[in-house]
């Protein structure tokens, strides 16, 4: 570990070991340190004293501690389990157990550390968690959705003092949402080291009061903190580089940094001709805060933003840089198949990356804020984001949660709105009021450039609720067209669609089926509140003033299986399954948000024993026409309802069922259903064929069953084993089926409708990864992924 003097910044994510179960940890205090000797449960006090305080192993026979890697959810492990009774979450959970585990890890610091500021941050841990570092009690934090560090300076050991031992209780108990919310340090944790004078953390807020083509002002304030006991005269120089890493402007001013204080500074810089940040052209551009104490260095600390403008307006809806955009969003838990909540960063990008290819340029937080990374990469790629707070709580912790959020999420150009809640049972009451004003108020100081929302999905008039945020937020406001109809009567009102559709389908399904619990991708069992995709996106493009759809929701989640519930184990609702396939629907929001042509046709074309009877052929489109062929005898063309679908009437016979969308008499795009013989091979379709070995990279493989001449076997459940040598593992698997109860920790995973995944992580050492897949009775498959050494 470097001391160097500045700022490192290093994960915190290996060498963990992880036990399932409570152990008691006194929390009286004994001779200066945490902890009495009485009430230690089953453990001696020697043994709880080694765990939390000494480096000796962990020497204690009857504790069962295994070797883990962050980010680690170990609730995706168990097994699924109906009864509650047994320790189970219900069915909204997903129907797996919650509980107590502890990480412990050690590590040594050089002598020279002594000198330095150290600071552990956790990125997220579930539910309540309580950390001790060498035995003392660091800190307790209740919420698993944002972030917390804790100063570790004083207690740490340096040098020949000997090992630190850090160790992290988790009590994934209680349920914060009603949704899979997983179980562990399921995301990053960092140490992180700087001088006693150093800019505080979060410590710059960067916006671009002007944003236009020809000129940018970029306003940057800088928290200086300072934390030796004298106060020092300081410079601090900040430089700005554009994408290529050109500096594009600097300037240096000077302050006198109070001894234990907090110093803010104002800079001001003018830039001709930015590159301006949108979906389409994600310019970023970074600033480096550079702090000098007599002309050394003592810290530098960069900050990523971008230049652009937002407007909303309640005639025209949103407005970024001055044009018009309609927002074509989606909702989304954190969860995928394989892994839980515990997501690798190439795996939050894969998810980022599908959205994008669907033609979706907004992406809803639900219900809580993203994982930073996730915001780095929608910078990055160019996805708005609407970036939200977990509870209508203004309580002391409750403000402080929503603080961290504004205070880490402020610089990202992608967040456009910070919603302040979803659906809270106060709604629309003088209490609920009341609080969301405190919260909308705490936004007002600390960030004034982006509008507040509320998610209301049964309070939009009640005691003037939504009056005390910028933009309604319409959960389902279809219904009766509440939202059109409340345009009429407050025509200055700002609207948006935080939540749409709802949805449920499962893949490849065109039935409904109750016992095992699958919905019709026709949509005949679609909730109450919930209405069709073309409703939500139709409504939308009709009324610009509803601004935009964020539709429920891009991906399958864990938990919450309406219609249904056990066997059923995860959500209907997404426009691709738990794995990224996509649904039927998905093609819809394809044609609808995308320029380029585009066909879709349902169902397959497998129906053995339906021979003569009428199949409903649907088609989405978005091109002019759209012409329906069976074997080669045209059903007819059709002119394309760009927000609907179409729709024939076909006697099945097996074969090729092919449709063919036309601009100006001219095929533009083609899609076929093939009826497909019998399973015979194994095909992987690995989303890329190269990586890096950092131990964490992880690449998607898509597994299909074919049959002799390449078709997918759209009813095809075979179970196929994966093995994977060389330079890499396999993190988990996944098959999208809402009622599968099979590990996602396996080597083996049945095919639901002829698909399911791999998702093989890096070794630490570059190399070569074989995966192979196998199954009785079909052709094996293998790929090769190159890993090689981390940049
Ligand atoms: C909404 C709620 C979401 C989800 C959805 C299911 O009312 O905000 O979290 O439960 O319903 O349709």
């Amino acid at each position: 570990m470097s001391t160097a003097a500045g700022r490192s910044r290093s994960r915190f994510d290996e060498n963990w070991s992880f036990y399932k179960g409570d152990i008691r940890i006194p929390h009286a205090v004994k001779a200066g340190m945490t902890g009495g000797i009485t009430d230690c449960g089953s453990l001696q006090e020697g043994e709880w004293l080694d765990i939390a305080f000494n480096d000796k192993g962990m020497g204690h026979q009857q504790l069962e501690w295994k070797p883990v890697s962050l980010p680690h959810d170990w609730c995706v492990e168990q097994q699924y389990v109906q009864d509650a009774s047994l320790g189970s979450r219900d069915g909204s959970h997903g129907y797996l157990p919650g509980g107590t585990g502890f990480y412990r890890k050690t590590f040594e610091l050089p002598p020279d550390a002594a000198d330095r500021k150290w600071t552990v941050t956790f990125d997220g841990a579930s539910g309540l968690s309580t950390v001790w570092v060498n035995g003392h009690l660091i800190g307790e934090h209740r919420g698993g959705y944002i972030g917390f560090s804790y100063d570790l300076t004083d207690v740490l050991r340096y040098g020949g003092e000997g090992r630190n031992v850090i160790l992290v209780k988790v009590e994934a108990v209680e349920n914060e949402g009603w949704w899979y919310e997983g179980c562990g340090i399921y995301r990053h944790v960092w140490l992180e080291q700087t001088d006693r004078l150093h800019v505080a953390e979060y410590g710059t807020y960067i916006t671009t009061p002007e944003a236009g083509k020809e000129q940018a002002l970029v306003h940057i304030s800088t928290r200086i903190c300072n934390e030796y006991t004298e106060s020092r005269a300081v410079s601090l120089h900040t430089e700005v580089y554009n994408a290529s890493g050109e500096q594009v402007c600097a300037e240096a001013v000077q302050a006198f940094a109070d001894w234990y204080g907090e110093t803010e500074l104002e800079q001001r810089f003018r830039l001709e001709h930015p590159a301006l940040w949108s979906p389409e052209t994600p310019h970023l551009y970074r600033a480096v805060s550079i702090l000098k104490v007599d002309g050394i260095e003592v810290d530098r600390y960069e900050t990523p933003f971008g230049i652009r403008s937002i407007r909303f307006d309640p005639e025209e809806g949103f407005f970024l840089n001055g044009e018009p955009l309609l927002i074509k969003g989606t909702c989304n838990h954190q969860d995928f198949a394989g892994v839980g909540v515990a997501l690798p960063d190439s795996l939050i990008a894969y998810k980022l990356k599908l959205l994008k290819e669907m033609g979706s340029n907004a992406y809803r937080s639900a219900h809580h804020p993203p994982t930073p990374e996730l915001l780095d990469l929608c910078d990055r790629i160019g996805l708005l984001v609407m970036d939200e707070n977990r509870k209508l709580d203004s309580s002391r912790s409750g403000l402080s949660r929503l603080k961290r959020m504004l205070l880490r999420d402020r610089n990202h150009p992608s967040v456009i709105i910070w919603n302040l809640e979803n659906e809270e049972v106060l709604e629309g009451t003088v209490t609920g009021r009341r609080l969301l004003k405190t919260l909308a108020d705490t936004v007002k100081r600390m960030d004034p450039t982006r509008p507040t929302s509320a998610a209301m999905n049964h309070g939009w008039y009640e005691n003037g609720y939504n009056e005390v945020v910028d933009i309604t937020g319409y959960n389902y406001g279809h219904r009766d067209h509440l939202d059109i109809r409340d345009h009429e009567q407050h025509p200055g009102r700002l609207m948006i669609g935080s939540e749409c559709a709802s949805y449920t389908a499962t893949r490849g399904i065109y039935e409904n089926d109750t016992v095992r619990g699958y919905c019709s991708e026709y949509g005949t069992n679609i909730p109450s509140w919930g209405c069709t995709p073309q409703q939500a996106w139709s409504d939308v493009v009709n009324n610009r003033f509803l601004t935009g759809v964020f539709m429920w929701t891009g991906f399958d989640y864990q938990g919450e299986p309406t219609p249904y519930l056990w066997p059923c184990v995860n959500s209907h609702f997404g426009l691709m399954d738990t794995c990224g396939f996509p649904k039927d629907s998905y093609y819809y929001m394809q044609a609808v948000w995308k320029d380029e042509p585009i066909v879709h046709l349902l169902p397959h074309w497998n129906w053995p024993g339906s021979e003569g009877k009428p199949v409903e052929v649907r088609v989405f489109a978005n091109t002019e026409t759209a012409e329906l062929m069976l074997n080669g005898s045209s059903l007819g063309e059709q002119q394309v309802d760009r927000t609907g679908y179409l729709s024939w009437v076909v006697h099945y016979e097996p074969g090729e069922l092919k449709v063919t969308g036309r601009n100006g008499g001219k095929e533009a795009a083609v899609k076929k259903a093939v009826t497909a013989g019998q399973p015979y091979q194994i095909r992987l379709y690995p989303d890329r064929l190269a990586g890096q070995a950092d131990g964490m990279d992880t690449i998607p493989v898509r597994v299909a069953v074919l049959d002799e001449l390449g078709h997918v076997v759209p009813t095809a459940d075979h179970e196929i084993r994966f093995e994977v040598e060389g330079a890499g593992i396999l993190l988990g698997v996944g098959n999208g089926n809402p009622s599968s109860h099979e590990p996602d920790k396996s080597p083996v995973r049945r095919a639901f409708n002829g698909w399911c995944l791999a998702l093989i992580q890096a070794a630490p050492e570059a190399g070569t990864a074989t995966l192979r897949a196998v199954c009785t009775g079909l052709a094996p498959a293998e790929v090769l992924l190159d890993f090689s050494a981390a940049t």
